[in-house]
């Protein structure tokens, strides 16, 4: 089996396929730094669903199980569902998901459901319009995303909802948002990470997930909540059940690194691989691949590359600091 130094198998592949987003989240792509005059990625640098689909093959016979396809907002993608239906159709892929902002959803779920696809994954950070206007960005209404959440359920697919918590920006409405989804998805709760160049972290704005755990119940202690065991060894999120069954999910980033089963890979729009969403530097895959490699010399630069892996960045926070990441909006998360 294909291991990196520190033992980890290849696992996840998180395809990015695009840079772009219809939204500026303060913590992703700030609207002074992503603005009118941006440069975007122009189309011809952006890898073909031919190119993600072959690379993708090459990832599973190393070893993959689970594809994401992220952005920016992978929706802005055109014919995104033709992709899906590519993707699920590989021998081997046990699970394909996608994250979103929700918004384009009304619109594409079906379709998404059509080509294969099962369960997404809707970012939305507060049921409050001022909060969340003012952390995505644009004022956009949290309504919207809601309604692509609806139009998801609607079409069939399975729903989780991811929160990026921010102590004094929208911690004060986990609870009321949890209380408003926990029927209808699963809902996970992110402490803020310091990913990328541009989105102002600092230890003081994360909530450790503890504190939302005590947040989420009535009386404040959080002890009517209860673990549960993982989905499969190296989930990310952290389960617990209420006393009715529903579920709240942790991912405690900051504050217990889950680096050790760390199995994902990711890959930017342009096809640059990253082995880890804190790296200052991937490897080129498009080159070769523009250049006639063959399957076999996909395979081999990739678990090369996967071979000499030991990342542990989350670990290591505060005794390492990065001069330049790759920004979020170029892995998706
Ligand atoms: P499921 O397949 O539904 O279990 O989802 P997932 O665990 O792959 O979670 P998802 O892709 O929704 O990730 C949720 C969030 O966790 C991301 O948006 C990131 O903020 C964070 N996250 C995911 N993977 C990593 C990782 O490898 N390292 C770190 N530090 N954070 C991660
Ligand atoms: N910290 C934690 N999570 C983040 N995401 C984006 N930026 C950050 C950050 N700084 C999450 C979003 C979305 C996914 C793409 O990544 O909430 O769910
Ligand atoms: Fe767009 Fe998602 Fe980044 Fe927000 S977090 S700016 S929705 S890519
Ligand atoms: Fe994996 Fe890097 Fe995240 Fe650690 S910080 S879990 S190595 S992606």
């Amino acid at each position: 089996m294909l291991l990196d130094r520190l033992g980890r198998p290849l696992r996840d592949l998180r395809v990015s396929v695009t840079d772009r987003c219809n939204l500026r989240c303060t913590y992703c792509m700030p609207a002074e730094v992503f603005g009118p005059d941006y440069a975007f990625l122009p189309r011809s640098e952006l890898l073909s669903f031919e190119e993600i689909e072959r690379l993708s093959r090459a990832f599973v016979a190393l070893g993959v199980r689970k594809l994401r396809l992220t952005g920016g907002e992978p929706l802005l993608r055109r014919d995104l569902p033709d992709l899906v239906a590519r993707l699920v159709r590989i021998g081997g892929v046990e699970d394909v998901a996608l994250t979103t902002n929700g918004l384009l959803l009304p619109r594409l779920a079906a379709d998404l459901k059509t080509a294969g696809l099962r369960r997404v994954t809707v970012s939305l950070d507060s049921l409050d319009p001022e909060v969340f206007g003012r952390m995505n960005g644009l004022g956009i209404h949290p309504e919207r995303v809601l309604d692509g959440i609806e139009a998801a359920l609607k079409a069939g697919l399975g729903v989780k909802v991811n929160t990026v918590v921010q102590r004094g920006v929208n911690d004060a409405g986990l609870r009321e948002l949890w209380l408003a989804l926990r029927e209808k998805a699963v809902v996970r709760f992110i402490e803020f990470m310091d990913v990328g160049n541009h989105n102002g972290w600092n230890l003081e704005s994360v909530v450790p997930s503890r504190e939302v755990l005590a947040r989420l119940s009535e009386d404040g202690t959080g002890g009517e909540l209860r673990p549960v065991n993982p989905n499969y060894r190296g989930e990310v999120a952290s389960r617990h059940v209420d006393g009715q069954g529903h579920e709240v999910g942790l991912i405690s980033s900051v504050t217990a690194p889950f680096c050790g089963d760390c199995s994902r890979a990711r890959l930017s729009a342009v096809g640059v691989l990253y082995t880890c969403l804190f790296a200052d530097e991937g490897t080129d895959l498009r080159t070769p691949l523009r250049a006639g490699a063959s399957d076999a010399d996909l395979r081999d630069l990739i678990s090369g590359v996967w071979r000499e892996r030991r990342d542990r960045y989350s670990e290591e926070r505060g005794e390492v600091t990065r001069a330049r990441k790759v920004e979020m909006s170029h892995i998706g998360g």
